[in-house]
């Protein structure tokens, strides 16, 4: 049984920080609506209560019933948790007549295991409008700040004051899971191991061998077919799914002829060393046609996406008895988000290719749906998937195709290929790869006069795009040194016959995007 802690998340936007950093702790968690019912399960050692962009005053303010939880186990309320608590209560929690923002100094005001082993003037970051001016009867502070009076507190416990408690109850004015709060990881960890008793042995080994037997179990001797592209969660998820089940897993990769410059040989070659039975198909020409005269982004990835389709279902209907489909959904496409401002616009959601199970009746084995990226690297490392593959950065499904700003040919793909090798080459070797989040070149549809030797050029220009991010929702450009920039550029333009420019993209996201199309 693998142990875990439930997160309610009432909204915040740093609500996937707390379960990342719960899950740096090597304890596994789940981020659940507030509004979920919790049943009684004993895997469930704690339960965390988020932040919130509502004040408790609010008429409207979401609302779990807390007495009700630690029924079951102990809870830590951060910000809007602990305001959420220390109301349900009987505690005044108001409007601060000074919102408090950034950096706070915390002074603990006794020993507690929750705060146990900080040191004695403790950077943590608030970000809060409303207060808590007095605790409710029963409780007692662990913590100020210089302008708070309750940074940290909890119920007295059982056998102090209040016999009936039935499990410990904590809160935290401040947000431990920001980086900003230098211990905050200490805290969090404290309430995980100190109060929840969690064993801290959810481990990448440990992820593998439970879902390896859970695949087995779920797939027993069925067949399953997975589209493989050379990112790194397609990549991981069929590693994991044939070591379940071995040849029972049939991969296709399909080369849309708008991948990077060798990728498909290189890609196939690795995907057979790792043992996975792969088919790789040469779709090249067939996706060429269907670009030919398109011009418009959207029209170009229609027809991207609706060939792949078809292709991998013709595949797939060739293999005998196929009935569950693999993919390589990870955790941050599943969560169910608390709509607070509307539903918010992810990236995921409208660059997909959708369709593909509903079309086809095939079940689904989605052995990442509950890991974060970085996790799933670290199991992609464990599972000996080599390095160069796991660091790779995203790469869009429609590929080059949306490089090349309008319409795409088969000899603008071959331009556009060698110029993004050796702009990716170069950062790979002046070690600026791994310092970027994403990078590539553009082909832009303009033609402009150069001279080389005595000759006058009259040819392409490429744009160089890297940018810094998180998670691509927001991005800056990535300031790559001059003599780097200028390096690229000489190699570009004396190596790539068809190309006698390069600029560098100097826009953040928002406003631009990262993809110029
Ligand atoms: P933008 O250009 O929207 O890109 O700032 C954000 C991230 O999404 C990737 N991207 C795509 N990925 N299909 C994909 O699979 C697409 O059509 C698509 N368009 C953009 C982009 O590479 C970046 O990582």
């Amino acid at each position: 049984m693998t142990e875990k802690i439930i997160i309610l998340d009432f909204g915040s936007q740093y609500t996937q920080l707390i379960a990342r950093a719960v899950r740096e702790a090597n304890v596994y968690c789940e981020i659940l609506p507030f509004s979920k019912k919790i049943q009684h399960d004993p895997s469930i050692k704690g339960i965390i209560l988020s932040g919130s962009p509502f004040s408790v005053n609010d008429p409207n303010a979401p609302e779990v019933n807390v007495t009700e939880l630690i029924e079951q186990t102990p809870v830590l309320g951060v910000c809007y948790g602990a305001q959420l608590t220390a109301k349900q209560f009987g505690g005044r929690v108001e409007r601060s007549s000074k919102r408090e923002y950034g950096r706070a100094i915390l002074h603990p005001q006794q020993e507690d295991s929750l705060l146990k082993g900080l040191t004695p003037a403790s950077q943590v970051w608030m970000s809060h409008g409303d207060s808590i001016l007095e605790l409710p009867a029963g409780f007692e502070v662990l913590a100020t700040t210089d302008s708070i009076p309750v940074a940290a507190f909890r119920m007295i416990p059982a056998n102090e004051e209040s016999p009936s408690t039935p499990n410990p109850l904590y809160g935290l004015q401040f947000h431990p899971e920001v980086y900003h709060s230098i211990e905050g990881k200490k805290i969090l960890r404290n309430f995980l191991v100190n109060i929840c008793g969690c064993s801290q042995d959810w481990t990448p080994a440990h992820f593998i061998t439970d879902t390896v037997e859970a695949l087995k179990k779920k797939i027993g001797n069925e067949q399953v077919v997975m589209a493989i592209s050379g990112g790194v969660d397609s990549t991981v998820a069929a590693t994991l799914i044939s070591r379940a089940i071995g040849d029972n897993l049939h991969c296709i990769f399909v080369d849309n002829g708008v991948l990077r410059k060798d990728e498909f040989e290189t890609v196939l070659a690795t995907y057979k060393q790792l043992g996975l039975n792969v088919k790789g198909i040469d779709a090249k020409k067939e996706f060429y046609k269907k670009l030919k005269g398109k011009t418009d982004p959207e029209k170009k990835r229609k027809a991207i996406g609706k060939l792949f389709i078809d292709i991998f279902q013709q595949e797939a209907k060739s293999i005998k008895g196929v009935s569950l489909l693999g993919q390589g959904t990870i955790y941050p496409d599943v969560i169910e988000s608390v709509s607070v401002h509307g539903p918010s616009v992810t990236i995921k959601s409208h660059h997909n290719v959708g369709g593909l199970p509903k079309k086809m009746h095939l079940g689904l084995v989605e052995p990442l749906r509950f890991l974060f990226k970085d996790e799933v690297r670290k199991v992609g490392l464990e599972l000996g998937i080599p390095e160069d593959l796991i660091a790779r950065h995203p790469f869009p499904g429609p590929g080059l195709a949306i490089r090349i700003l309008g319409e795409v040919t088969e000899e603008k793909v071959h331009l556009l290929q060698q110029a993004d090798d050796i702009y990716v080459k170069a950062l790979k070797a002046h070690k600026l790869y791994a310092t970027v989040w994403q990078a590539g070149a553009i082909l832009l549809p303009v033609r402009s006069v150069g001279v080389m030797g005595d000759e006058r050029t009259y040819e392409f220009t490429v744009a160089l795009r890297a940018v810094t991010s998180v998670d691509g929702m927001t991005a800056d450009w990535a300031h790559l040194p001059y003599d780097f920039l200028a390096h690229v550029s000489n190699d570009i333009i004396n190596s790539v016959r068809g190309i006698n420019r390069v600029v560098y993209d100097i826009s953040s996201k928002p406003p631009a995007t990262i993809e110029w199309e």
